[in-house]
């Protein structure tokens, strides 16, 4: 067989398509099976937004678009970024993207080279690292702790930088924690970042899944972040929009132009009647995003109290996204062996911490974009488990 690149042993897999495949497989024997492994929206996307692509194709809008995507959609985004994070952003600073996972590919990709550090806080979307390693860079995680509610610390990052550090990947809110950061940490990050010179990539996909009347802090509104930091969001999360793939970054001028060449090369450009949808996503209603949000905090309030009564779980509140994050210590088992028996034994779809990165170990990752039926059952199946199979728990 013809030879693969090295650089391919360097690309990792996102633990939980591998724990969805695994669960269909029991599911086709029988089994009944709790989902929580996937953190995907159960949410229709709201109608006005498909109208609106619908709307595209019936006029014709069905051919190639601006490379870093049509105006009238970047000037919505330079809009509402320059509102709710109350700075002035303009229309050729954003670039728009198949997805904010090219986004960060694209960031990665145009800024480190073989043999340079990427600081990671850690646990982390699995992403950053898998392609921090595909360009030949190397991780420098940076434990997120429970006692910091998952809020890095500034002297830990600066611990992290040596010579050979290019950037920093910050992500808040957090998936997995569904922590968020604290505004003296992120004023942190980007101290260190001035002083080292180093570029800050900051994943803020979740910034409207937030909880108890919380504001989202962004990096983009600390003094000193904007000629250094490219803020990556998208439609995924907030719209219930995974697949229609659209998201986006807000970086310095001279930035987004190398990352839009990324995507001259790869996908050429976003999808033309996906960016009108999406212009209808910023400028329409929000009314069924303020629902799907107090939904989502509902199934949080059920699942901490949930969580917590089980015993040899223990997990602090999700201030946002739609994940929670138990610490699991007490059990003594590793998380990948305990995901696996929850998964055959008890039925319920979760992952390991350490899909996350190695500080992932003794928590597991359940998402709540599901019904609460399923996080009711889930949790029954969990519980019942545990009690026959850690009596002293
Ligand atoms: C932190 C984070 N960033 C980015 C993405 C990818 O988003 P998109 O669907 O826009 O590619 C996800 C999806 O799970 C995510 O959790």
């Amino acid at each position: 067989m013809p030879r693969y690149s090295d650089r391919m042993d360097r690309l990792g897999v996102e633990g939980a398509f591998l724990v969805l495949a695994r669960a269909k497989a029991l599911e086709a024997q029988g089994r009944r099976i709790y989902h929580m492994e996937i953190g995907q929206p159960d949410f229709d996307t709201p109608a006005h937004i498909k109208e609106a692509a619908k709307r595209a194709l019936d006029e014709g809008y069905t051919g190639y678009t601006p490379s870093s995507g049509i105006p009238e959609l970047r000037e919505a985004i330079a809009e509402s970024v320059s509102e709710s994070r109350g700075v002035d952003v303009s229309p050729d600073q954003v670039v728009v993207f198949v997805g904010a996972k090219l986004a960060i590919f694209a960031a990665l990709m145009a800024t480190v080279n073989p043999g340079d550090e990427v600081i990671i806080p850690m646990p982390a979307y699995p992403a950053y690292e898998s392609v921090v390693n595909f360009v030949g860079g190397a991780v420098k995680p940076v434990v997120l702790r429970e006692e910091r509610e998952f809020s890095p610390s500034g002297e830990e990052i600066v611990e992290a930088v040596t010579p050979k550090t290019r950037a920093i990947v910050i992500n808040s809110p957090c998936n997995p924690t569904g922590g968020v950061y604290r505004r003296e940490d992120l004023e942190a990050v980007v101290e260190v970042a001035r002083e080292k010179d180093l570029w800050i990539f900051s994943d803020e996909i979740y910034e409207d899944i937030v909880f108890d009347g919380r504001r989202h802090e962004s990096v983009l509104s600390i003094p000193g972040a904007e000629d250094r930091a490219v803020m990556i969001s998208g439609f995924s999360k907030t719209f219930a929009m995974t697949g229609w793939r659209l998201g986006y970054a807000v970086a310095p001028r001279d930035m987004a132009d190398k990352m839009m060449k990324i995507q001259l090369n790869t996908t050429s450009c976003p999808v033309s009647f996906v960016q009108k949808a999406a212009v209808a996503a910023l400028k329409g209603p929000r009314d069924e995003v303020n629902a799907m949000v107090r939904e989502y905090q509902e199934r949080r309030d059920l699942i901490h109290r949930e969580i917590n009564s089980i015993p040899g779980f223990s997990m602090i509140k999700p201030k946002a996204t739609f994940y929670a994050w138990p610490n699991v210590k007490r059990l003594g088992v590793g998380s990948k062996e305990l995901a696996r028996r929850i998964l055959e034994e008890a039925g319920v779809a979760v992952l390991p911490g350490t899909d996350f990165g190695e500080p992932g170990e003794g928590y597991l990752r359940f998402s709540f974009a599901t019904s609460k039926e399923v996080i009711r059952g889930a949790m029954e199946a969990i519980r019942g488990w545990v009690s026959e199979n850690f009596p002293g728990a």
